[in-house]
């Protein structure tokens, strides 16, 4: 592998084969516990923002696999405080860790940490850029759910605009001839730059304002939650924290075969009388985190299934 492949930041990084491979590594460790594949490794997070699923899956994917965590959630107990830099920050961290797990407000600092690092880092999430590891899992689930990622109609709804699950996972699906609905607010849309690349993958790629509307052509709804920390106006969030809401009534012209994905946490927009339905697949899409990073950690550090 070379230097750049040891770096997971930005999902343009992956081609198609680079997708699937993962998803196939991460079928293989399903269940996998006890094997020694990352004994006598370390990984260090380090979460400059709140995570439940991303930090704790990451835990536990390395811990199954014999590995050790050390990191923090909380920059404000890091000599950060003290004006460390970041720089010097990670010039310690990678002589006491085989690898970085990075979350960020900023956008762009995950790439930077992994320009100055010499161990490999993963973006756990910069901003409201990209969130490559959860694409993975996403990838993965929908692949679980129906038995294939091709030629599927995916829509996304809610925060488009600074919500990096959906920037990442767009431009995944643009590999696999995703047709793609964006539904939002105008407020709230895809950013551009995600429309065009996906359009310049050659695929349909349609922004609207009614989810009634395509709800009966999905194959998956992928909601999110509106991201009240981007707002720079807490008054434009009040505005819009309410406006998407599926219930199970919703869902009643939806095909059968709908599967409803979420990143995870959840504000308003999914009702919980779809928790207990064929429809909801978030909580098993947030489990499918662990053999998917399980998949990630041995690629990076060339381990177990991936030992050279
Ligand atoms: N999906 C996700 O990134 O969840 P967390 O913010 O809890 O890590």
């Amino acid at each position: 592998m070379s230097r750049t492949d040891r770096n997971v930041i930005s999902i343009r990084d992956f081609t198609r084969k680079g997708l699937e491979d993962i998803l196939e590594l991460a079928q293989t460790m399903e269940g996998c516990r006890g094997e020694p594949y990352l004994t006598g490794r370390i990984l260090a997070t380090l979460f400059f923002e709140p995570s439940t699923r991303t930090r704790l899956s990451f835990e536990s994917a390395m811990k199954l696999l014999g590995g050790e965590v050390i990191g923090f959630s909380d920059p404000g107990l890091t000599s950060l405080t003290k004006g460390e830099t970041i720089r010097d920050t990670v010039r310690m961290v990678e002589s006491y860790a085989d690898c970085i797990v990075v979350r960020h407000p900023l956008e762009g600092v995950a790439r930077y940490i992994s320009e100055v690092s010499k161990v490999p880092v993963i973006n756990a999430g910069d901003g409201s850029n990209q969130h490559p590891t959860q694409t993975c899992l996403d990838l993965y689930t929908i692949q679980k759910c129906h038995g294939r990622i091709d030629d599927l109609t995916i829509g996304f709804l809610g925060d488009l605009k600074y919500g990096r699950t959906v920037h990442s996972l767009a431009v995944a699906l643009s590999h696999f001839g995703a047709r793609m609905f964006f539904i939002s607010s105008p407020q709230l849309r895809m950013p551009e730059a995600f429309l065009e690349e996906v359009r310049a993958n050659q695929c349909e790629c349609i922004e609207t304002g009614s989810m009634q509307d395509v709800l009966p052509k999905l194959d998956v709804l992928y909601a999110t939650r509106i991201q009240k920390e981007r707002f720079p106006d807490p008054v434009e969030y009040e505005k819009q924290k309410g406006i998407w809401r599926i219930d199970l009534a919703a869902l009643s012209e939806a095909k059968k075969s709908l599967k409803v994905l979420h990143p995870l946490p959840r504000g308003l927009e999914i009702a919980s009388d779809i928790d207990g339905t064929p429809y909801a697949q978030y909580y098993q899409q947030a489990a499918n985190g662990v053999p998917v990073r399980q998949a990630l950690l041995c690629m990076l550090l060339e381990a177990g299934p991936c030992a050279s």
